[in-house]
Order: C-alpha cells, then sequence, then structure tokens
C-alpha cells in the first residue's frame, strides 16, 4: 500500500508561521511524524510539499496508476482551487484532506473547502494528528474495498 501526502503552501514553513495557530514543531517533523505511523501501518509514504497550485496539480496526475491514497493538506488553494478538486477527481484514487487548524473556527472565507468533495473525510484542528487519522482512515477504507 502506497500513499502520498500532499501539503500546499506555506506549509513549508511550519514553526516559524503564526504559531498560535499551528504550534511549533517544523514541516519536517511533521513528516517524521507521518513516517513513523506509516512505518508502523507498513504503509509505504512519499511526501510532496508545493507553493504553487498547478505543481500540485501535476503530481496528483502523476500518482495515477501508481498511488493508492492520497492525503492532502491544500493549506490556502482549499478555499480557491477547482482545479486540485478536477485532479482529485480525475485519478479517483481515494483521498483525506487534513487541517491543522478548525477551519471552522476562524475567518468565514476558510470555512468553504473545495476540496472536500472529492475525499473520503476531512479531519480539522486536530494538529499532525489530523494526518495520523487521515493515513489510518485510508487505510480502512482500502481494506473494505478489497474485502
Ligand atoms: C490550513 C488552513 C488553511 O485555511 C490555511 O490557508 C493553511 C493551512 C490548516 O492546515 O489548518 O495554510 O490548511
Amino acid at each position: 500500500m502506497k500513499f502520498l501526502i500532499i501539503n500546499g503552501p506555506n506549509l513549508n514553513m511550519l514553526g516559524i508561521r503564526e504559531k498560535n495557530i499551528y504550534g511549533s514543531e517544523t514541516y519536517e517533523g511533521l513528516l517524521a511524524y507521518i513516517r513513523k505511523i506509516c512505518e508502523q501501518e507498513g504503509i509505504e509514504a512519499e511526501f510532496y510539499q508545493s507553493n504553487h497550485e498547478g505543481d500540485i496539480v501535476d503530481r496528483i496526475q502523476a500518482a495515477y496508476g501508481n498511488i493508492d491514497g492520497i492525503v492532502i493538506n491544500p493549506a490556502a488553494y482549499t478555499h480557491t482551487s477547482v482545479a486540485i478538486l478536477d485532479a482529485l477527481k480525475a485519478v479517483s484514487i481515494p483521498a483525506c484532506e487534513v487541517h491543522l487548524s478548525n477551519i471552522y473556527e476562524r475567518e468565514e472565507f476558510r470555512h468553504h473547502s473545495f476540496i472536500s468533495a472529492a475525499c473520503i473525510k476531512t479531519f480539522y484542528g486536530m494538529g499532525f494528528e489530523g494526518y495520523k487519522e487521515a493515513v489510518l482512515c485510508l487505510k480502512k477504507y482500502m481494506e473494505e474495498q478489497s474485502g
């Protein structure tokens, strides 16, 4: 089982950006956290971070045929990107959406996600743990699918 973990714009700035919202752990720390969970679960993990919408679309397209599940925190593109939604729909790879913060308790423009429509489930407001829940959710989904 191979999962692709995609992080969108400014998530490479974790540990520096708005620590009161996103905490003081770094992006590298996040990767180590997810890597460990995937190892424990016997899942191969591939990571991708980009600040560019089109690059994220390209990476999702490249996952077609070689990735079993996608965990995605589209960051600010959550609230703007029909292109990322369409890319997820195009490849039909099971996906879960993650947000470190509780987007529903923040500014109104963060309350809507274009990406949710292509995802099995969205985890928000749980910090790093949201990624763990997303990995476990996808694994369970895959196991159910294969009967
Ligand atoms: C975020 C929430 C988004 O609204 C924001 O633009 C981000 C991060 C989160 O993880 O809480 O960059 O996706």
